[in-house]
């Protein structure tokens, strides 16, 4: 299966800022060969039509950064998964660590959204990770365990593979500057194709599992060499075109 290289745009980028950010990379794109790679980018909400329309070939799949987990209604401030859909959109991410921490998103509502998402047609990121506490605690296990059985407990069958991709971000590399190291990453990914085996059986094997924590150009190779590493998900290093190309490239 071809490698998720991904970014998270958070909150950056005006739909005019998109648009220069995409044609850019665009043009990047057209000397880096694709064959094995997927190129996602989530930009925020406002953006997502301007990313699609951008976005005139099929190098790049837009996605975006959260859904809420009903079709319509009284959800004043929220976005639908029908609503991402009409924009042209097909992935969102669920459970990152700054909506689990800032907003205080339990793994209760990561899982229902992840699995709305699922049903509603979207492709899934579901983001997990412990925080330095946790770690130095020694619950990197437990934390894992219980963040991937409640975000997957009710997952739609069938499902193919591609379409659900798990994201491990370790709270303490995110935006930090500091990269978990190669043995740190092992373990975790093993962890979690190890509890994917459980949860969802033999798919596990096809599930991409990415890494993300202050990916850059200078660490991306390494970190994509790793075993059980599927992909990268890139926050800061993805603003700009050239520097989410080089790691495209890596
Ligand atoms: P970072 O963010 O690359 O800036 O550390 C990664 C993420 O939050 O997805």
């Amino acid at each position: 299966m071809k490698k998720i290289i991904a970014a998270n745009w958070k909150m950056f980028k005006t739909a005019e800022e998109t648009k220069q950010t995409i044609t850019e990379l665009n043009k990047l794109l057209e000397n880096i060969p694709l064959e094995k790679k997927e190129i996602l980018i989530f930009p925020p909400f406002t953006s997502l039509e301007t990313a699609v329309t951008t976005n005139n070939n099929d190098k790049i799949a837009i996605g975006a950064q959260d859904l809420y987990p009903a079709k319509e209604g009284a959800f004043t401030g929220e976005i639908s998964p029908a609503m991402i859909l009409a924009c042209g959109a097909t992935w969102v991410l669920t459970g990152h660590s700054e909506r689990r921490h800032i907003i205080k998103e339990d793994n209760a509502l990561v899982g229902q959204k992840t699995i709305f998402a699922l049903a509603s047609g979207l492709n899934v990121v579901a983001c997990i990770g412990e925080t330095l506490e946790q770690r130095e605690a020694g619950n990197l296990y437990d934390v894992l365990a219980e963040q991937l059985q409640q975000t997957l407990a009710k997952l739609p069958t069938p499902l193919s593979p591609e379409r659900l991709v798990i994201a491990y971000e370790p709270v303490w590399a995110i935006g930090t500057g500091k990269t978990a190291n190669a043995e740190d990453i092992i373990e975790a990914h093993t962890i979690i194709r190890e509890l994917l085996k459980n949860i969802i059986g033999v798919s596990a094997m096809q599930t991409r599992i990415l890494y993300g924590g202050s990916v850059k150009p200078e660490n991306a190779q390494e970190i994509l060499s790793l075993d059980n590493v599927d992909g990268l998900l890139v926050g800061g290093a993805s603003l700009k075109a050239d520097s989410f190309a080089k790691i495209i490239s890596a």
